[in-house]
């Protein structure tokens, strides 16, 4: 069984001053052994500084998106080469956010993770459906096409390094958390896809972590289910104090 995997996504958060600061608190904070595995996911802008504080602590760095492809002229956008060369060991793929504001789909969400996983990054590919879909019944069949599409064709070094989060998008931003029960559902229903898809050895390491609302009081909770194997924790990580309880639960 892998190490429990805390991330904290800072979203649009954070100047290089305020991440750097709290990039030096968090080192000093945990030790180097931890027995779970800890990554921040900063801005673009403060990836490297982060990263350089980072170095040697255990804690690891991670994007929160990146292009598809290696280089070229694409204005505005970072590729994971460039991101590994930043120091990333981790890349959000596919965030709710992004698919929202950005039209990202399930297709660009597959071609991202065979792109960061050919670069050498770890994908944190998140799935999740929204209230409407919920509310119509619809949870397992969304979670099925996003998890079996965005995942489609990756051999087993690409799949050996994929993170699934179940972010339902009603939970995040909300203070509304999926009940420990609900998400352990979703997370066993996410384990059998995997397993239809990749086979029994796949999913002994495949690590299915939750996000929406995980804060210092429900984090306990949550991480009693053995089928919840960490958590991506949005708001409640920009505080140094929050986020130290949290990866200590
Ligand atoms: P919140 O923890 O703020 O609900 O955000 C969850 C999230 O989107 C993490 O990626």
């Amino acid at each position: 069984m892998a190490k429990p995997l805390i991330v904290g996504n800072w979203k649009m958060h954070k100047t290089v001053g305020e991440a750097v600061d709290f990039a030096r608190r968090l080192r000093d904070a945990l030790s180097a052994n931890l027995d779970r595995s800890v990554a921040v996911a900063p801005p673009f802008t403060a990836i490297y500084p982060v990263a350089q504080v980072l170095k040697g602590s255990g804690i690891g760095v991670c994007a929160q998106n990146m292009h598809e492809k290696a280089a070229g002229a694409y204005t505005g956008e970072v590729s994971a080469p460039l991101l590994a060369d930043a120091g990333c060991e981790y890349v959000i793929i596919g965030h709710s956010e992004r698919r929202t504001y950005f039209g990202e789909g399930d297709d660009v969400v597959n071609r991202k993770i065979k792109a960061a996983r050919g670069s050498g990054l770890k994908a944190i590919c998140c799935i999740g459906e929204t209230l409407q879909e919920r509310e119509a019944g619809q949870t397992f069949s969304v979670i099925e096409r996003q998890a079996k599409k965005g995942l489609r064709g990756l051999n087993a070094a690409e799949i050996g390094g994929v993170a699934i989060a179940y972010e339902p998008v009603w939970a995040i931003g909300t203070g509304k958390t999926a009940t420990p029960d609900e998400a352990r559902d979703v997370h066993l229903f996410i384990r059998d896809i995997v397993k239809g898809e990749y086979g029994e050895g796949i999913t002994a390491d495949l690590q299915v972590i939750y996000g929406g609302s995980v804060n210092p009081a429900n984090i306990a909770d949550l991480m009693a289910r053995p089928e919840i194997g960490g958590v991506l924790v949005g708001g409640a990580s920009l505080d140094i104090e929050s986020f130290a309880k949290i990866v200590r639960f």
